[in-house]
């Protein structure tokens, strides 16, 4: 089982050995398939045998994480926090509910980008914690170390780490589990205790935070006010808005960064994005939300940017919880499955040229936007029963930042100090989720007009 590299060498696997690869790691069956049909069948077809999860027990019980939906077994529990989640991120309802949110804490991106680019990457994660804190809890994060937003990272960093299919492994043998200094990646750095404080505040401080906001009656309206005015009970709002955060800071933040990486590297996309803008909007007025289906370039560049750097390239792990028998192939109760997100991405036969960003992939050859055949969003975000959560509440987060920072901003390489241009490559780092390593640009406005919207932007 590799140590790194993991997406390449489950991929090479499939070639070798087909679209279902079975690894047999401590006695533990780890079980990868390598082709979208292969998922769709097992995972959403037959997702009530392959809905739960391995137990992850390292990380869940020993760190006070037990109320991680995502990580939950499949039942009861899960189903009830589930709901109340998507009851308000879910399908349709995120874009109505939290679109001002998304749009109106844009103008203060744009303003940093163009005063400190070279800080870009900061610029990017600060501006996505504000957003999912003022969307979630109504808060404002001030900067990036609002203790609040430091303990998100902390269980970030832990999280990462422990839930690779490596650690997994490590962590169900029961002697690894009581010498925390055997613990994969950083967990062993930290004590058990230390971890279980730093969580627990996750869970409480800003939900505490946001119902004296509430109490004093000067909150806007959030996730976590709008669930406490219904029915739901207090312990499964706090629990869920907890997991937005989790779930999605280091996802939305991977896939705004490979964005950026893409324009620096593809200059033609960028200007053929920006081109569309200018002749569907004009210069006089930014992007907004109603304007995503008359700019189906930016849009496709949005899906491109899914797939170019997948994010999550093995997704989450599934467990099976009955013998089974697949194309021939016996898959027993308790398997660990994983869908080989980033070899179906990168599959040549659907994507030509892989590794190329390419938005002109997804139009045919009328020149009309056609996701039929290789739709990005219906692999990246996983699948069945336990698809992602927030993959709409996502969508809106990043279509948003594309098309505001396309029309405003031109981006290109940045120089050395002798004046050469400095390359980019996309090298996607090890992790569940999984970031582009750090890279240098240049971002300055297009025009003095983008000057002018990005100030008059609230
Ligand atoms: C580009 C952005 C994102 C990507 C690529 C992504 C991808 C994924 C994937 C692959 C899974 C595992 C699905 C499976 O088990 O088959 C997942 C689960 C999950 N995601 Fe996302 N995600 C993104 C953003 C978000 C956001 C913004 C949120 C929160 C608002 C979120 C919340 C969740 C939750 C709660 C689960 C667990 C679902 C469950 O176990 O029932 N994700 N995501």
């Amino acid at each position: 089982m590799p140590k790194d590299d993991e997406s390449q060498t489950i991929t090479r696997w499939g070639k070798q050995y087909g679209d279902v690869v079975r690894v047999s790691l401590l006695g533990r069956n780890v079980i990868f398939l390598n082709s979208l049909k292969a998922a769709n069948d097992l995972l959403d077809k037959r997702s009530s045998n392959y809905s739960d999860r391995p137990e992850l027990s390292l990380v869940t019980q020993s760190m006070g994480m037990d109320w991680n939906f995502g990580l939950m077994p499949y039942g009861n529990l899960w189903r009830r926090l589930r709901k109340v989640f998507t009851s308000k991120l879910g399908i349709r309802k995120a874009f109505v509910n939290y679109a001002e949110v998304q749009q109106g804490v844009m103008g203060q991106l744009l303003r940093r980008l163009e005063h400190s680019p070279e800080d870009f990457l900061d610029h990017l994660r600060l501006h996505i914690e504000q957003l999912m804190m003022k969307a979630v809890y109504g808060l404002h994060a001030e900067s990036s170390e609002d203790h609040r937003v430091q303990n998100v990272h902390n269980f970030l960093e832990a999280f990462s780490d422990a839930a690779r299919p490596v650690a997994y492994l490590v962590s169900s043998l029961p002697i690894i589990k009581h010498i925390p200094s055997l613990w994969p990646g950083v967990i062993y750095k930290r004590s058990t205790a230390e971890m279980n404080t730093m969580i627990k505040d996750m869970l409480e401080v800003p939900f505490a935070d946001a119902k004296a906001l509430i109490a004093d009656g000067n909150n806007a309206s959030s996730y976590v006010s709008d669930l406490l005015e219904g029915q739901e009970p207090e312990e499964d709002v706090k629990k869920t808005a907890a997991i937005v955060m989790g779930g999605g800071f280091e996802t939305t933040l991977a896939t705004a960064t490979a964005f950026i990486l893409a324009m620096v590297k593809y200059p033609e996309v960028q200007q053929k994005a920006q081109d569309e803008i200018d002749k569907v909007i004009g210069q006089n007025r930014l992007p907004t939300f109603e304007d995503r289906d008359s700019l189906p370039y930016v849009y496709a560049i949005f899906k491109e940017t899914l797939r170019w750097h997948t994010v999550a390239p093995q997704g989450l792990p599934h467990e099976s919880k009955e013998d089974d028998v697949y194309n021939g192939f016996s898959i027993p109760a308790k398997s660990t499955v994983m869908a080989n997100i980033w070899g179906i991405l990168h599959d040549p036969d659907v994507y030509p040229d892989p590794m190329d960003f390419k938005p002109e992939r997804y139009f045919s050859s009328d020149g009309k936007l056609d996701f039929s055949a290789n739709d990005p969003a219906r692999v990246v975000f996983g699948f069945g029963r336990r698809i992602c959560a927030g993959m709409f509440f996502a969508e809106n987060s990043l279509w948003i930042i594309i098309a505001q920072i396309l029309a405003t901003m031109k981006i290109s390489h940045a120089y050395d100090k002798e004046g050469r241009e400095i390359s980019v490559e996309l090298k996607p780092m090890a992790g569940v989720v999984s970031q582009p390593s750090p890279f240098k640009c240049t971002i300055v406005p297009r025009s003095e007009q983008a000057m002018r919207l990005i100030a008059a932007k609230e």
